[in-house]
């Protein structure tokens, strides 16, 4: 029997995810290395504190707090950064990447700032960079594209790419509870990133549309440039109009092509979505994306979107890629010509402007309950030529009322004028709060 080739894994973090790697390596070891071909060794692990205590043992291995023994050791076939933020992680890549080596990630913060330049590396040092999970943790959503789909151009690629904000937004709508409530159960459930604007204002998931865009476009977008709100303005109400009107709020990416303007916008907000779609039914902490080929139509991912075992399992599929590259499995090298007439594909496509977006929107306006006050706002929005399609009003006990409409088809920017009259309309109390209603066939 020919002994099984040895790689040798460096593992850079073991907290949730790292740890995840080596527990699910162990788990099922011996299907894996069957299935590729070689033998699976976790070399060294570099963390910021070895002294902590863990919740796997790893037998002899020892950590070590210097990312050297990984990153600038010969004996590393495959660097796993697992660390997660965009400072070290970043100098650490590169170090990785100048030396050739293969580095495989589930950082989205870092791809998503740094892609550009650290892919570019990876091509001129014949390095490689895997980065499955860093979309949708245990959805394979980057094969997909990448490969499965191949034969297509993506004429729309959206869905629920945050775990977090969906099991609030979704608790909310099952058991009536508030924003603030549902926070406090996904805090203690671990769900909560340490840094909460990264779930709570729409950026993690932003980061995971920027690099979805970057795949099925070739273009890199800036987070800057693209609409990124996040879920703190929702309340139990709008979910509950939302309901009785047949729609569900859901946070969503939206990565949508017009081939004939050669547009993209690339956005992320809450939305409403019809409940008939079945991106409207992913709930909990799961993800779903919906991808839209011009060949094969849509294809609809569900899945574990964040999580120790989820999101090591993508880890677990980008090694076995490399173990099989390592062992001669042809892999498309792209050399910079290559990446040149890719680029060209992409080339004059300009991000769609955020005030051209169309569509149906939703409002809910705080107002004080007195006669004429329906009559004046709608005076205010046909001004701006937008109708209403629904009305909804609830009364409060102190008087005033919440009214929560919707529009017929309108752009952003009609929207966003009528509502900067309406914070000075006398009647209205606060800002008013509107969210998009977003129509897949209308993307
Ligand atoms: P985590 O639990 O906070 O673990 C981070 C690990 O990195 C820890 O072991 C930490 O060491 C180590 N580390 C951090 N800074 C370091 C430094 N400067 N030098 C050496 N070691 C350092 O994070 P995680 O949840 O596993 O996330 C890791 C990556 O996966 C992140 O990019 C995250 O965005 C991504 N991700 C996570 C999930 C998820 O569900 N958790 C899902 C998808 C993607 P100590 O243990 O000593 O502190
Ligand atoms: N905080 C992220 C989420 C982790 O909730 O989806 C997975 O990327």
């Amino acid at each position: 029997m020919s002994e099984k080739r040895i790689i040798r894994i460096g593992l850079l973090g073991f907290g949730v995810v790292g740890q995840g790697v080596w527990k699910n390596i162990e788990r099922n070891r011996s299907a894996l290395e069957y299935r590729l071909g070689a033998q699976l060794k976790i070399e060294h692990i570099v963390v910021r504190d070895q002294s902590k205590v863990r919740g796997v043992a790893v037998g002899d291995i020892v950590y070590s707090e210097d990312p050297a023994c990984v990153v600038d050791n010969p004996d590393i076939d495959i660097v796993c950064e697992l660390m997660g933020g965009t400072g070290k992680a970043l100098e650490l890549t590169r170090r990785a990447l100048e030396q050739g080596k293969i580095v495989v990630t589930a950082n989205k913060a870092l791809i998503c700032e740094h892609g550009e330049e650290l892919f570019a590396t990876a091509r001129r040092t014949g390095a490689h960079y895997f980065y499955e999970a860093s979309v949708a943790g245990g959805i394979p959503i980057i094969k997909t594209i990448r490969e499965a789909l191949v034969a297509n151009r993506f004429k729309l690629i959206f869905g629920i790419l945050n775990g977090t904000s969906n099991y609030i937004l979704t608790r909310m709508e099952r058991e009536g509870l508030s924003f603030a409530e549902t926070l406090v159960d996904a805090r203690k459930l671990g769900y909560v990133e340490a840094d909460e604007a990264l779930d709570l204002d729409g950026i993690d998931a932003a980061h995971k549309a920027v690099i979805l865009a970057y795949l099925a476009h070739g273009k890199w977008v800036r987070l800057q440039d693209i609409i990124c709100e996040g879920i703190r303005d929702i309340t139990g109400e709008d979910i509950e109009i939302a309901g009785q009107l047949g729609f569900k709020m859901k946070l969503l990416a939206v990565i949508a092509r017009d081939f004939e303007a050669n547009k993209l916008s690339v956005r992320l907000h809450p939305a409403l979505i019809s409940k008939k779609e079945v991106i409207a039914g992913v709930d909990e902490v799961y993800n779903g994306v919906s991808v839209t080929g011009d060949v094969v139509g849509t294809t609809i991912l569900i899945g574990r979107g964040a999580g120790q075992d989820a999101t090591s399992s993508s880890v677990i599929s980008d090694i076995a890629d490399a173990v099989f590259m390592l062992q001669g499995a042809p892999n498309p090298v792209i050399s910079e010509e290559d990446e040149a007439v890719y680029k060209e594909l992409a080339d004059g496509l300009e991000l769609a402007h955020k005030e051209m977006l169309r569509g149906r929107y939703y409002l809910r306006i705080h107002v004080k309950d007195q006669q004429g006050v329906l009559a004046r706002i709608s005076d205010i929005m046909s001004k701006e030529h937008i109708s209403f399609a629904t009305v909804n009003q609830k009364e409060l006990e102190d008087g005033t009322a919440k009214l929560m409409v919707t529009t017929h088809e309108s752009d952003e920017a009609s929207i966003e004028r009528a509502k900067a009259v309406l914070l000075l309309e006398d009647s209205v109390i606060g800002a008013p709060v509107s969210f998009r209603i977003f129509d897949p066939a209308k993307a």
